[in-house]
């Protein structure tokens, strides 16, 4: 059998070997090999003047409501072509692997519950859902009438993407789980993700304080890099099959 890739640490492995409550926290990273670009990727074509942060305010939609709409269902479009990749598929057996599992997202694009996980935690929304920018509320019928943004059915309103924007505060009950999830794990494995956007970053450092064990997986380094207890070198896609292969022969 060719050696693998990676080489995951017989220390590391040890500790999975009879690890129980674990958490995932993931980044765009982890949709990247999906084709789903990061944030941090360069935008393109139309898009490639803007900086995400420009778009995905609600200062911006408010200035230039059409825009922001018409930004979202350009990524809608990339999400919903996308497919996971087989970093979602590994992840997706975590669940089966340990006990107690938390996996707790920052992605918007729902390529994790495609890929078989169950009760993702959604920090930052969900760009299939949207929302009236008025009440807050699930809109689940959008009149087709070629308005864009759509008006809300029940008040007329505009209709806005379900995800979080720069400056708004993420879903209390999604925090909350997952800061009580990050609390009482063994090991947070921190995948795909630049570790820069809080309170999302901040759970590394809360599993950290409260001793559990740090594992990064991402291709470069990231402001968490150092503080990690194991860092896998490498694209999601390609380390997380290899890990639950060595996890599953591991634990039997
Ligand atoms: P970023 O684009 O900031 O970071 C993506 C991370 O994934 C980087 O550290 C890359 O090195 C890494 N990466 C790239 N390809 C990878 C691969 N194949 N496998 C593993 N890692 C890979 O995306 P996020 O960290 O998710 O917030 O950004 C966090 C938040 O910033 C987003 O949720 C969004 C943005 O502002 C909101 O929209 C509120």
């Amino acid at each position: 059998m060719a050696p693998p890739l990676i080489e995951v640490p017989p220390a590391l492995l040890e500790r999975l070997r009879s690890a129980e409550r674990v958490v995932a926290l993931t980044g765009a990273g982890v949709s990247a090999e999906s084709g789903v670009p990061t944030f941090r990727d360069a935008q393109s074509g139309l898009w490639a003047q803007y900086r995400p942060e420009e778009l995905a305010t609600p200062e911006a939609f408010l200035k230039n409501p059409r825009m922001v709409w018409d930004w979202y269902a350009f990524r809608r479009t990339l999400t919903q072509k996308a497919a996971p990749n087989p970093g979602h598929v590994a992840l997706s057996r975590f669940q089966e692997l340990f006990g107690d599992f938390t996996l707790i997202t920052q992605n918007v694009d729902g390529l994790h519950a495609r890929a078989g996980s169950r009760d993702v935690i959604e920090l930052h929304g969900n760009i299939e859902t949207t929302l009236c920018f008025d009440e807050g509320t699930v809109a689940t019928e959008i009149a087709d009438d070629g308005k864009s943004p759509p008006r809300c059915p029940q008040c007329g309103g505009l209709l806005r993407p379900g995800v979080v924007w720069f400056g708004e505060s993420l879903p209390q009950a999604a925090l909350e789980r997952a800061e009580q999830a990050a609390q009482r794990c063994e090991v947070l494995f921190s995948i795909g993700t630049s570790s820069l956007v809080h309170p999302a970053a901040g759970l590394a450092w809360v599993a950290r304080r409260t001793g559990a064990l740090l594992v990064e997986i991402n291709p470069t380094s990231t402001p968490l890099t150092v503080h990690a207890d194991y860092v896998l070198s490498g694209p999601a896609g390609q380390v997380l099959p290899l890990l639950v292969q060595q996890i599953e022969a591991v634990r039997g």
